[in-house]
């Protein structure tokens, strides 16, 4: 926390599409000096404007997206790194899908530009000693950079090279694959490219943690099934051990029951099991969401930090996230009626709500990356955004 107390942020919501009735999903957090609320200077109009509630935040026109690399994964994904000036980000995209971002600025970059991340970074604050964790699912790295930041080793299993590749050239991600790398790995964690799952019945190793983190668009069921949690509880995990899941899904209504039947899965391998969302449950009821699922056998709570940064924290910042999340608590434990899928083999996703979300979350990609870069990605707009 040593750069966090230094300084604040505010954040800047992202408007839900304009050509759909699906609401916003995930914010991007916004950086701001403390003392005044000083603006980032690149991000000034966007930010004033956030600032003062949701507003919409136009399309960035041409000049504000540079796509600074592109290279087709060897299972064919389109892996990008963009760089929107107007909102001071860099982003990593896998096709359609936003995967991460970072803050430009350097003396922001330890900050999460989404809440989602924010909310996975709250985890320091469990009533554990976190030594290794094993992250699966790198993304732009935000998450074990925050971690290895403060001495914790993080392992990573990534499947795309091309992944592993832009977040060490572009995110600040070290994968410990190159020069020393023994003390490398040794300070830091090791970085292993292949599929989570085969990796998860592989050898195995404990760990005081382990986060997925997979979201690429859509949930991979391969990743989410009860056989999962089971190895990640028996194998992986000392007794004490904490199972996080970041699971994008609703919360409530009909399209809620994937969501649910994640959060029973995990009631039913672990004796705790806690769910939040990466914002209040009664804003954008009917949006997609992350939803951040925390699971031990042994009981946990938080010690969130009530002083300094964390007395009076901006509203949307990402210190704000991480001091008001667990009154965001979602997908409850039902009353005595658990009905567990008894097959081992059974995946919790369903093609239909994938595709929901989706196409939600391409509609929010559009607003932060205009259509002449996916163009220029060979990843033309589809009706998806549309559909409803
Ligand atoms: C963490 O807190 C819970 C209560 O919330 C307590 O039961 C548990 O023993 C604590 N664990 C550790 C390792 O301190
Ligand atoms: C429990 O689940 C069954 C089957 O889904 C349902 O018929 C029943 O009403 C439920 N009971 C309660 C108390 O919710």
């Amino acid at each position: 926390m040593r750069r966090r107390e230094k300084k604040d942020h505010a954040k800047a919501a992202l408007s839900a599409d304009r050509s759909s009735s699906i609401a916003v999903n995930s914010f991007v957090t916004r950086c701001v000096a403390t003392g005044g609320l000083v603006v980032f200077a690149v991000a000034s109009a966007g930010l004033s404007l956030a600032l003062l509630g949701r507003p919409d935040l136009d399309a960035p026109s041409d000049g504000h997206v540079r796509l600074l690399e592109a290279k087709t994964d060897l299972n064919g994904h389109v892996v990008a790194t963009l760089q929107n000036q107007e909102l001071g980000l860099k982003i990593l995209t896998l096709d359609r899908c936003i995967i991460g971002a970072q803050y430009l600025q350097e003396e922001f970059q330890d900050q999460a530009a989404f809440t989602g991340f924010a909310l996975q970074e709250a985890v320091v604050f469990v009533n554990r000693s976190l030594r290794r964790v094993l992250q699966l699912g790198l993304g732009a790295a935000s998450v074990p950079n925050f971690l290895r930041s403060r001495r914790i080793q993080v392992d990573v299993v990534e499947v795309s090279e091309t992944v592993i590749d832009m977040a060490e050239k572009h995110f600040g991600f070290s994968s410990c694959r190159r020069g020393n790398t023994k003390a490398c790995q040794q300070r830091f964690g090791r970085t292993v490219q292949g599929d989570g799952r085969e990796f998860l019945f592989g050898r195995d190793r404990r760990y005081d943690l382990v986060i997925s983190d997979v979201f690429v668009g859509s949930n991979p069921g391969h990743l989410h099934s009860l056989e999962v949690f089971q190895r990640i509880q028996q194998q992986w995990l000392w007794p004490s051990g904490v199972l996080m899941v970041n699971f994008v899904g609703f919360h409530s209504g009909h399209r809620s029951h994937i969501s649910r039947k994640l959060a029973r899965t995990l009631r039913h391998v672990f004796a705790t099991t806690r769910c939040f969302r990466d914002e209040d449950p009664a804003e954008h009821l009917d949006a997609a969401a992350n939803l951040v699922c925390l699971a031990s056998d042994q009981a946990f709570h938080f010690n969130v930090p009530t002083t300094g940064d964390f007395s009076n924290p901006a509203p949307f910042s990402s210190v704000w996230v991480m001091k008001h999340f667990q009154q965001w608590q979602v997908l409850p434990a039902e009353d005595g009626n658990e009905s567990i899928f008894q097959d081992s083999q059974n995946e919790l996703l369903e093609m239909d709500s994938q595709a929901e979300i989706q196409a939600h979350f391409w509609s929010h990609a559009q607003t932060l990356i205009p259509s002449h870069v996916w163009t220029a990605l060979g990843l033309l707009c589809c009706s998806e955004s549309r559909k409803n």
